[in-house]
């Protein structure tokens, strides 16, 4: 079953990692779909030739989400070109740990843009296309690290705490003319990057997890899907754990 027939999404950062599950997920539903990267053109180019195969719209754009502006042409350029956006999901991301202590002003800011400036760059840019539909689904990736706080993650944390309120804010907003808004809160996912660190390291948390295994990128997409579909049409200012159970 389709769930995300006729539905035009825009994902950012959907280059690798968990972005680029949401993105094939997402065509596999039936969905048009915008993608956003950073710097790696190469691969943002490859998945959207490879998927423009499955029978929908797939195109990969450069923009950077934490550029006020580059959100705003991003949108305008979309809606130009697939005629709706139905769905956004804020999933760009970035990390810069260390302990406070060491923390520089740069990487604190940096990660704050990135993180949740763009959250606010995007919603605002895609506002006005969904109050004219008068519907529409905003999915934001928060972290378990938002919802309960890490050491050595002070940048980061904040901009995943942040992206709660501004989510339920959104939300409260928004609600009367059917746009919803939610956050996924994503535990340990294994994505190419994870694949780098030690085994032994990686294992122990495995351990630690109810669900005893990391999550996929797959993971996260399905609920994704559940959240940009109609299936999820009276939840709005939420949050998702999704972390095989690891707040628990
Ligand atoms: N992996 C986890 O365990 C985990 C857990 C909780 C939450 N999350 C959150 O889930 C999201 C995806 O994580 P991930 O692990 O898949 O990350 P990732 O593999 O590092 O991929 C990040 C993606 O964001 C893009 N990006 C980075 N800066 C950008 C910018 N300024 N503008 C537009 N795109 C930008 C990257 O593009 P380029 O390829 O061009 O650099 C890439 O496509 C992030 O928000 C992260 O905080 C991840």
């Amino acid at each position: 079953m389709k769930l995300l027939e006729g539905k035009t999404a825009i994902i950012t950062g959907g280059s690798r990692g968990i972005g680029k599950g949401i993105v094939e997920t997402f065509v596999k539903h039936g969905a048009n779909v915008a993608f956003t990267y950073n710097s790696s053109k190469e691969s943002a180019d490859a998945i959207a030739s490879d998927l423009s195969k499955e029978g929908v719209k797939v195109k990969a754009y450069q923009s950077n989400a934490a550029n006020f502006e580059d959100s705003q042409e991003l949108a305008a350029e979309v809606l130009k070109e697939f005629g709706s956006i139905d769905i956004l999901i804020n999933n760009a991301g970035i990390t810069k740990d260390n302990l406070l202590m060491r923390i520089s002003e740069e990487d604190f800011d940096k990660v704050i843009e990135v993180n949740l400036k763009s959250v606010f760059n995007m919603t605002k840019a895609v506002q006005r296309a969904m109050l004219k539909q008068r519907k529409g689904s905003i999915i934001n990736m928060s972290s378990v690290v938002g919802v309960k706080g890490n050491a050595g993650q002070t940048n980061y944390a904040a901009s995943k705490a942040g992206i709660i309120g501004f989510t339920k804010s959104v939300a409260l907003e928004l609600g009367s003319r059917d746009i919803r808004c939610n956050a996924i809160a994503p535990g340990f996912i294994e994505t190419e990057m994870t694949g780098k660190l030690n085994e032994e390291t990686v294992q122990s948390w495995r351990e630690a997890i109810p669900l005893k295994r990391g999550g996929s990128p797959e993971d996260i997409a399905n609920a994704c899907v559940f959240l940009a579909s109609d299936l999820s049409g009276y939840i709005t200012g939420q949050v998702l754990n999704v972390d095989g159970g690891m707040l628990t």
